[in-house]
């Protein structure tokens, strides 16, 4: 391609470290979708004659019916992607070939091409993340009264229903989609015509392509256009994040399923058996969105360091944007669909969840609060009294509720029976009915909204 210039040939480390062909393959239909509205616009600014336009149109077609047949042979020799397409497009239709690359450098071209796919790629986890939302609400809904323990320090501290902690990723769920939205947003510009890095001296038309390709308009400072990768990394922290939130459910499934918690016994689909010990059935598939986590947000770090002090304009450095986000968009992809395929299929054991809220001893607040709002009790002395409460009642084998009421009066004299009203679970979990709380009420109206939502989507 340069070879004008060059007298020697490539080493083979040289061909070797440059070549990006083995990933960058993946950008075929791009490069293709970008070559097609490059020389759509060439055409109608006659910088090509339409009788090359045409021969060019026709064999980006053959091309891209090859690939589909048969992928993209590599050849080690071509670099890259937009070298492959070049090459074979001129076995095909000969010297005219080379007019598509007029106006256009491989700078602008990958700035492009990537963009598209990073589109593509933010399309398709908003839909998928719209799937696992749903299997979510549905979820919840079935469990809106279901009680469980609620956790801080993962030691039982109220109970909540199971409807609710299902519904919270619901809620990170939403978040992660505004922020993939958000990346789309920002990612709308087109750098073709962005040229090497200073724009063009042929008349061409930003405005045409950057419609064709589905942009918003073009990018408005050529150098910028061909050397940042921001939209990558906004791609790549809304993964992380939304992985993150993922890990931290599939985690809980792991807790969950343990013997000693015995919450959930997840599905056959998602678990694998020991080698050794037949009573085995580890939680495979959510350790690995725990473990995939981690790689995703690895992804992220990898660019980030990649594009620390890059000088203007593009360096070759540029050519590893593509693997972090290759690999993370995979990843996000298997870590979704597994979640979502967990979620929908998970047996949740709610007589094992409301026999642990029951245990831990979780209405201890609503006695304190009890304590405050009948007994008149300043909140400090109640929470000590509840504490001594709590005590005699591990001293006896009981839960609160079960403490008979001579047990109370002798903690606190001003107790009466009306207290056994607040100690069961369920008069816990009803009586938390602020907005966004636990109780079965506003659990089912945050369905609800979230159900409307999905429906105006067109996806619950
Ligand atoms: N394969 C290259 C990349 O992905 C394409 C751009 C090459 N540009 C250059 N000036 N060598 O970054």
């Amino acid at each position: 391609m340069w070879g004008g210039r060059f007298d020697e040939g490539p080493a083979a480390v040289m061909r070797e470290i440059n070549a990006s062909i083995a990933f960058d393959k993946r950008l075929w239909r791009q490069d293709l979708a970008g070559s097609r509205a490059h020389i759509d616009m060439l055409e109608a600014q006659a910088i090509v004659s339409p009788e090359d336009a045409a021969r060019i149109r026709e064999g980006l077609d053959t091309i891209a019916q090859e690939f589909e047949e048969r992928g993209v042979a590599e050849d080690p020799d071509l670099e890259d992607i937009h070298m492959h397409v070049e090459h074979r497009l001129a076995e095909l239709i000969g010297p005219a070939a080379g007019r598509l690359h007029t106006a256009r450098s491989r700078n602008d071209q990958v700035a492009t091409d990537f963009r598209l796919w990073v589109r593509e790629a933010i399309d398709a986890v908003d839909a998928a993340l719209a799937r696992f939302q749903s299997a979510l609400v549905t979820r919840a809904a079935e469990h809106a009264e279901t009680v469980m323990p609620g956790f801080t320090h993962l030691q039982s501290a109220q109970p909540v229903t199971l409807g609710h902690h299902l519904m919270a990723y619901y809620e990170m769920a939403r978040r992660d989609r505004r922020r993939f939205a958000d990346a789309r947003a920002r990612l709308n510009e087109c750098p073709l015509g962005a040229a090497a890095l200073a724009g063009t001296g042929f008349p061409i038309d930003r405005e045409a392509t950057a419609e064709a390709l589905g942009f918003d308009g073009p990018s408005a400072n050529s150098l910028d256009a061909v050397s940042d990768r921001d939209f990558a990394l906004d791609y790549l922290f809304a993964a992380t994040a939304t992985a993150l939130h993922l890990s931290r459910l599939a985690e809980e499934f792991v807790i969950w399923a343990s013997q000693p918690f015995g919450f959930v016994a997840l599905p056959d689909a998602y678990s694998t058996g020991s080698s050794i010990m037949p009573q085995k059935r580890n939680p495979d598939a959510a350790e690995l969105v725990r473990g995939h986590a981690g790689r995703i947000a690895g992804a992220l770090q990898a660019l980030i360091v990649t594009m620390k002090g890059l000088p203007l304009a593009y360096a070759k450095d540029l050519q590893n944007d593509k693997p972090p986000v290759f690999e993370a968009h995979d990843m996000l992809g298997l870590s979704l669909a597994a979640m979502t395929g967990m979620v929908e299929t998970v047996d949740f054991d709610a007589a094992r969840m409301r026999a642990a809220a029951e245990a831990g001893h979780a209405t201890a607040t609503d006695l304190a609060d009890w304590l405050v709002r009948e007994a008149g009790l300043p909140f400090r002395e109640a929470h000590h009294a509840t504490g001594a409460a709590v005590r005699r009642a591990d001293e006896l084998g009981l839960s609160l509720a079960q403490l008979p009421i001579e047990e109370l009066q002798a903690i606190d004299g001003r107790i009466t029976d009306a207290v056994h009203g607040v100690l069961t679970v369920d008069a816990s979990v009803a009586s938390r009915d602020s907005y966004g709380g636990t109780a079965p009420g506003q659990v089912r109206a945050r369905i609800a909204e979230a159900r409307a939502r999905l429906e105006a989507e067109g996806k619950a």
